[in-house]
């Protein structure tokens, strides 16, 4: 800046030597006027690229300062991880005295909260389990030096590899079998696939709002999928990388999906640090994005390996249409719904229960534990009269 002013000042000299000294004054103080206003032109950019500097690289860094120290002071009460071999470990929490054990799946991208009271009313029968599949929640991502080699199989996020997580972690855990397994959206395929191929272990399989896995041959729905879902959701991603969604947050602009009377500050505040977790938010895209590969992949398991006549399969869905769906593709998942369990599981139990969406295990949470808790006691009742 001071340079530039003197280089003003030289040429103005320069001027004068020559013509009459008014006119010399005159570009003297027009020249002093134009580096003037060029001087407070620059440090108003050089003001601005402050700021911009300080929009940049201030909210990532607080969020990121902030994101550990929450991590630490949130974890779940009751939570443990478990060595799952090679380095992995998985956050799990488990509730509850008793067998059959319940093992619950969350839906596509969200962390093992979503049941909270699903699993505080089932835990008064029964042992009842939830973990966060590895990336989301409390589990973190594994390294490239800590797979088993699935991957190349299965490629990451997708349901056979999470099945092969979810395998390893029962075992380590020393989960007693045969157990309930129960999953809803991504979870539901995830049982699916689980349940057709370690058949033995898995008593019953309860389908919460099932993904029809032919969705994604569904034109209009790979639309939406990969041209709204996917990117709105990758949009969310970096808003928490560059702290914004914490900023949206605080603003009350981005709100939590669980709220309410019955939801403690610790959940609120737990949901708010994953929602503001770019780790988190990464792990979510990656389960949506791959989402048609884990839907081929049940498709192929349900052919080569049917389910086990021993295992009771019940399904449990709304009446209500997804709001955040568009009408018609509601109808499309609908009708593949019913095609795709009349095929793959035509004995299943049917519970359809009104006024409730997909949203239903931490929205209507009392309907859905209450056909969990029937099947445990019928479960017990059996074992008994053994
Ligand atoms: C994987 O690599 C990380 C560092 O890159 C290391 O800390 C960790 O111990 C390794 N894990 C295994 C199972 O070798
Ligand atoms: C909150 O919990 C109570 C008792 O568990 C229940 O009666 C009530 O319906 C719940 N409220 C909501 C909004 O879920
Ligand atoms: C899943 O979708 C991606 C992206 O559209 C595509 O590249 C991939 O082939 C699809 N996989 C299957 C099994 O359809």
């Amino acid at each position: 800046m001071l340079r530039k002013r003197t280089a003003g000042q030289e040429t103005a000299e320069n001027v004068t030597s020559e013509p009459s000294k008014n006119a010399a004054r005159h570009s003297d103080e027009r020249a002093a006027s134009e580096s003037r206003s060029q001087t407070s032109c620059w440090s108003t950019v050089s003001l601005i690229g402050k700021i911009l500097l300080l929009i940049i690289f201030v909210p990532p860094f607080l969020n990121y300062t902030s994101l550990k120290r929450e991590g630490e002071l949130l974890s779940p009460k009751g939570g443990q991880y478990i060595d799952i071999g090679l380095g992995q470990s998985i956050h799990m929490i488990c509730k509850g005295q008793g067998q059959p054990v319940v093992i619950l799946d969350a839906p596509t991208g969200v962390s093992s909260d979503i049941w909270f009271h699903v699993q505080e009313s089932v835990s008064e029968m029964t042992k009842v389990c939830t973990y966060d599949r590895v990336g989301l929640g409390f589990s973190r991502r594994a390294m490239q030096n800590e797979t088993t080699g699935m991957e190349k199989v299965w490629k990451m996020s997708t349901t056979g590899r999470m099945v092969d997580d979810l395998h390893r972690l029962i075992k380590a855990a020393g989960i007693a079998t045969p157990f309930i397994l129960v999953g809803s959206e991504l979870g539901s395929l995830n049982g699916r696939f689980y349940s057709h191929i370690h058949d033995t272990q898995v008593s019953d399989l309860v389908l919460i709002d099932p993904i029809p896995e032919e969705v994604f041959e569904e034109g209009q729905w790979q639309q939406y999928w990969y041209t709204q879902l996917v990117p709105s959701l990758q949009l969310k991603q970096l808003s928490a990388a560059t702290g914004l969604s914490r900023l949206l947050i605080i603003l009350g602009v981005m709100r939590p999906a669980m709220q309410g009377e019955n939801i403690s500050e610790d959940l609120l505040q737990r949901q708010k640090y994953l929602l503001s977790n770019p780790a988190h938010q990464s792990s979510a895209v990656d389960e949506h994005f791959f989402l048609n590969e884990s839907a081929s992949q049940v498709r192929e398991i349900s052919i080569f390996k049917p389910l086990s006549s021993k295992t009771s399969v019940s399904v449990i869905r709304g009446d209500t249409f997804d709001e955040e769906l568009p009408a018609h593709l509601n109808q499309v998942v609908a009708k593949l719904q019913k095609k795709c369990l009349e095929q793959s599981y035509p004995n299943a139990d049917h519970i359809h229960i009104r006024g409730v969406d997909r949203r239903m295990i931490y929205k209507n949470p009392s309907l859905v534990s209450k056909h969990l808790l029937e099947l445990v006691s019928r479960r017990q009742s059996k074992r008994q009269s053994q």
